[in-house]
């Protein structure tokens, strides 16, 4: 049987990234090719100039895919909430988007920053407000 793994990661984004139709497009297409290819799934939400991403897959192909984006100019701080082995998967395409509201994403917060919530909230959260796959935005 195939080991899965769960990373939740946070990072500041850099200049417009996650603002603006582009830059997203940008990073869901390269996240829908690479991840399609290495059977990753994930989630991605952009909030106050920060980005939460959830990724699983297996072990090896996690870390190759980790070290690319830590690497990335267009996010900084980039802080791990949690990586963990799981039974199955919760999220099923290469790369969704993360649809919630701001206002939904402060009362989770709650004052804090999104390097501040638990691995659990982090994910019960982009669980919650998957949007549409990469291949549809
Ligand atoms: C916040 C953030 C999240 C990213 N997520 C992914 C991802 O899930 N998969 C991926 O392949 N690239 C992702 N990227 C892009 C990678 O850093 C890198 O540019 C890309 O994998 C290079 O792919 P290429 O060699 O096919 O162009 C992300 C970048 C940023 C800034």
């Amino acid at each position: 049987m195939i080991e899965l793994y769960r990373t939740v990661f946070v990072s500041k984004t850099v200049g417009v990234v996650g603002q603006t139709t582009l830059s997203i497009a940008q990073i869901l297409g390269a996240a829908e090719r690479n991840n399609r290819r290495d059977h990753v799934t994930g989630v991605m939400l952009f909030h106050d100039g920060r980005v939460l991403q959830a990724v699983e897959g297996r072990r090896a192909d996690l870390d190759r895919l980790l070290t690319r984006v830590r690497d990335d100019p267009r996010h900084t701080e980039m802080c791990i909430l949690a990586t963990i082995p799981i039974q199955t998967r919760r999220f099923e395409t290469p790369m969704a988007m993360c649809g919630l509201s701001s206002a939904s994403v402060e009362r989770t917060l709650n004052g804090r920053t999104l390097c501040e919530l638990s691995a659990p909230e982090a994910e019960n959260m982009l669980a919650s407000c998957i949007v549409a796959p990469a291949a549809a935005a």
